[in-house]
């Protein structure tokens, strides 16, 4: 279930707020100690009975300075005018005489820590005859979510669990996964009653929330930062479409070893980028050549046993995308110039190498564009140097530099190059969709390969190895363009 938290702080704007959540949500919670001059009857008519009544006092996070006998007092009329559950904190309880118990939520929070008992605590919260437990929780590392996850799997009796901060996110997402009660999200973004929680539109669209269920198997995306992927947009309208029971989380990691020992075994399949690309290497079981060459990996994909196979669909994409309008419709024995000799670069190069292609290497700093190709025992190539050409004497042309990203549009890292029909030039940068390397190759009648595109056939390829179905490429491509312009 949806709960959306009503927080006034007018009877007005609450009145206001109830009559858009009732189409988002499936109970309303009215947050009372946030509503100056609250008139209770007033509101619950405008909820009708599908209502939690709080009234929190400051210990617990609310503003109600009322004494506890006079509060209780107040929830228990709330019973009288028909509201569903009324929240009552746990050291309150106690003092609660008039109320039905079916009615009533005994809640705890710890706004500031993860408690190391929590186990006890639900132990000890259920132990009261009310209907509902409810505790929420900081979440100081993302891993302690896991811990919230098995709490629910062997809950007692009817549990809301819910980790607050940018870290509990995932908390809130996956409830009905694992069996919660329900889940709180605002009714916008800005209204939200306490931290880290996500509004109820993108909780239902963005995380199909409905859709979810105890057979569900999860997905999601380790980097740090993740907030601005787009792989969960991608991925779970993916789901959607081909009506897949799959949810795909962003998961901002710092340590990837706690992350993997503890959060990861709840997972299916994960997307993995910057910084964890190469550390999970060591995750996998039995690499392949090309893997080990690489050092890096973009994914990882459950095997029995809590093992993991990897895959680097970044370099997958990029040689299939080439291939593909290559007129010879392979890179065995074409000549491929690289330009750039950063991680991306590497890898590229290594990729192509391994397809039979003949990889030069160019950079604009000289002596570290001379060391990679020396340890990959391949040509290079100075930048300064190939800008003296007019046309390039390459089959294929990949830029892996930052050279023409937003907001040097402008900018190209070959500018004043003649490139040839017949040529492929492709460029890893998503965002602008067509640099300005691109828009000339195209004026020249180039084979042309966008960064989004390998972005698009990078999300197919893990798509694919994760549901077995076809992957929805043009769904994929419709959303980056919508999002990105
Ligand atoms: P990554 O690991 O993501 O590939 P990186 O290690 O930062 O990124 O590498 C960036 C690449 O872009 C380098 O090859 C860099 O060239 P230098 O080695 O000379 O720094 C290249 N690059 C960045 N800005 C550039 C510019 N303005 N002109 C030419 N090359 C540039």
């Amino acid at each position: 279930m949806i709960c959306i938290p009503v927080i006034g702080p007018t009877m007005g704007q609450a009145l206001e707020d109830i009559k858009r959540a009732r189409s988002l949500a499936d109970l309303i919670e009215i947050r009372i100690d946030l509503i100056e001059n609250f008139q209770l009857k007033k509101l619950l008519e405008a909820t009708g009975p599908e209502v939690i009544v709080t009234y929190r006092p400051i210990r617990e996070g609310g503003k109600c300075t009322l004494p506890d006998l006079d509060r209780l007092k107040v929830l228990e009329e709330a019973l009288v005018l028909g509201a569903k559950f009324i929240d009552i904190e746990w050291d309150a309880i106690q003092n609660l005489k008039n109320a039905d118990q079916s009615k009533v939520i005994v809640s705890r929070h710890f706004f500031n820590e993860f408690p190391i008992n929590l186990t006890e605590i639900i132990a000890n919260l259920d132990k009261h005859p009310v209907a509902i437990t409810k505790v929420a929780v900081k979440i100081e590392e993302l891993a302690q979510n896991a811990i919230l996850f098995s709490a629910l799997k062997n809950k007692k009796k009817p549990l809301i669990l819910i980790g607050m901060g940018e870290e509990g996110l995932i908390s809130r997402i996956t409830t009905r996964i694992f069996g919660g009660f329900l889940t709180f999200a605002s009714l916008t973004s800005g209204k939200e009653s306490a931290p880290g929680q996500i509004a109820a539109e993108e909780l239902r669209n963005r995380f199909r929330f409905k859709k979810t269920g105890q057979n569900t198997k999860l997905f999601g995306v380790v980097g740090n930062p993740v907030s601005h992927s787009l792989s969960p947009d991608i991925h779970n309208a993916g789901f959607e479409i081909i009506n897949f029971d799959g949810l795909y989380l962003p998961l901002k990691v710092g340590d990837s070893d706690s992350f993997m020992k503890n959060l990861a075994p709840f997972f299916e399949g994960l997307s993995v980028t910057i910084p964890h690309k190469e550390k999970m290497l060591s995750k996998v079981l039995n690499p392949s050549e090309i893997l080990r060459k690489i050092g890096a990996l973009n994914t990882l994909s459950k095997l029995p046993h809590n093992q993991w196979e990897g895959m680097n669909t970044d370099i997958d994409a990029a040689i299939k995308s080439i291939i593909e309008v290559l007129p010879s419709r392979t890179l065995k024995d074409q000549t491929v110039l690289v330009v750039g000799a950063g991680g991306a670069s590497r890898a590229i190069a290594i990729g192509a190498m391994q397809a039979g292609a003949k990889v030069t290497i160019t950079n604009r700093t000289v002596i570290k564009g001379k060391k990679m190709a020396d340890e990959l025992e391949i040509p290079f190539i100075s930048l300064e140097d190939v800008l003296l050409f007019e046309t390039l004497p390459y089959q294929v042309i990949m830029n892996t530099t930052s050279v023409g990203m937003v907001p040097h549009i402008e900018e190209s890292p070959l500018p004043g190059i003649q490139f040839l029909p017949n040529q492929v030039v492709f460029d890893a940068i998503y965002n602008p969709h067509k640099t300005k390397l691109i828009q000339n190759a195209e004026k020249d009648g180039a084979f042309c390969i966008t960064g989004r595109e390998m972005f698009v056939k990078q999300g197919g390829l893990q798509f694919e190895r994760w549901t077995s179905k076809k992957a929805p490429l043009e769904l994929f491509r419709n959303i980056l363009n919508e999002k990105l312009g």
